[in-house]
């Protein structure tokens, strides 16, 4: 049975490493981040992206910024490119505010190269899975949740030396401006979102959620020049 953590947030039972920071960014934090996302989705439109193999839809529409983007689709599965899949153009720049909640949370010595967008209607949701299409897990993912709360769920399966094993799942509601950083132990938890509870944010005029994960996917050695 999945542990529930319902109102207050909580940090009990949560997996090692994950760092949780309830009200990281204001309001005014949350409305400047906005518009710089805003900018980003006019040049580089939400599209449905597909799931490999199956090619069925996901409940949560995309886009990116930054040098590279993840993208899936049915014929190549999971990856980082450097091309939006519809308009074939690079992914806008990363806005100097990711980059500076980069800097912030993820102590970590060298930039960002993604930033998935995902945005959630009333009815979207995301299964369990685990972020590792990165190259280097020393990593972390740091994401920020904007608009209406979110459950949000973590846990699971964790894969030790090549073993699976099972173990609990925790659940807890995300409000925007909040930040969580998957880093150490936690880096490959599996995690996904459960529900939107609709109607719970004003920052959106139509309603809805957006989660941004930042993230670093090349090993530095071997990075991208900026
Ligand atoms: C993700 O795992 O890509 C999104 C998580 C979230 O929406 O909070
Ligand atoms: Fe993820």
């Amino acid at each position: 049975m999945a542990a529930q953590v319902e109102g207050q947030a909580q940090t009990d039972g949560l997996p090692k490493g994950l760092r949780f920071v309830p009200g990281y960014l204001d309001r005014p934090g949350q409305e400047k981040l906005l518009a710089c996302i805003r900018e980003v989705v006019r040049e580089a439109p939400l599209y449905t992206p597909a799931m490999p193999r199956t090619g069925k839809k996901m409940s949560v529409s995309m886009t990116n910024c930054g040098p590279l983007g993840w993208v899936t689709d049915k014929e190549r599965g999971y990856r980082y490119q450097a091309m939006h899949p519809s308009t074939g153009r690079h992914w806008p720049a990363m806005p100097a505010e990711l980059r500076h909640i980069w800097e912030e949370l993820a102590d970590y010595p060298h930039p960002p190269e993604a930033c998935l967008i995902n945005f959630y209607d009333d009815m979207a949701k995301m299964g369990l899975h685990q972020d590792r299409d990165e190259e280097d897990f020393d990593a972390p993912v740091v994401s920020l949740s904007l608009g209406d709360t979110c459950l949000f769920r973590i846990g699971g399966l964790f894969r030790t030396g090549g073993k699976q094993r099972g173990g609990k799942t925790i659940s807890f509601r995300l409000a925007s401006g909040d930040a969580i950083v998957l880093a150490g132990a936690s880096r490959l938890a599996h995690h996904g979102v459960d529900k939107i509870y609709p109607g719970t944010s004003t920052l959106l005029k139509n309603g809805g959620r957006i989660n941004l994960t930042l993230r670093r996917v090349t090993r530095p050695d071997r990075a991208l020049s900026a």
